[in-house]
């Protein structure tokens, strides 16, 4: 299945207008891109909230681990790293986080604020193998950008 991120991109950027709130954009984008693919089994956000410090924020989906440092998991590998991270065996990655046994691939961005500022981190899981492309990392990454770039 494909996403069509301009169309999606336009409808959370209608939603989001005038609001600058993290918390309340992470919890609109988070709505608005799990109802958008079958492909998305968890989504949502890990906000910066200490040194070093993911903190679950918004998502759908079953229950998340509430803290991941920097050096652990996917997450983890994004928010140190600030780039994209695809995986499409999460079993074959080194360190991954295992909070639901039917997560089979995952896609984390880093999310940037005004200013180059790390504000957390945006997490999909999959329970299909390899289900994430480039596309939607490009996609993704522009639906972030709009929203908390400008924040
Ligand atoms: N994707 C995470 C773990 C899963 S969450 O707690 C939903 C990782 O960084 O390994």
């Amino acid at each position: 299945m494909n996403v069509d991120y301009p169309t999606l991109t336009a409808v959370i950027e209608s939603l989001a207008e005038g609001e600058t709130d993290e918390v309340a954009l992470m919890a609109t984008v988070a709505c608005e891109v799990h109802h958008s693919d079958a492909r998305f089994d968890w989504t949502g956000f890990y906000r910066v909230t200490a040194p070093g410090m993911l903190k679950i924020g918004p998502y759908q989906g079953g229950h998340g681990c509430l803290v991941i440092p920097f050096d652990r998991g996917v997450c983890g590998a994004a928010a140190r790293t600030g780039e994209v991270q695809i995986v499409d065996d999460v079993e074959a990655f080194p360190g991954h986080i295992a909070c639901s046994s039917t997560t089979r691939s995952e896609i984390v961005l880093p999310v940037w604020g005004r200013d180059g500022r790390l504000i957390g981190v945006f997490d999909i899981d999959s329970d299909r193998p390899a289900a994430f492309t480039q596309k939607d990392a490009e996609g993704l990454a522009s639906v972030l950008r709009s929203v908390f770039g400008r924040i």
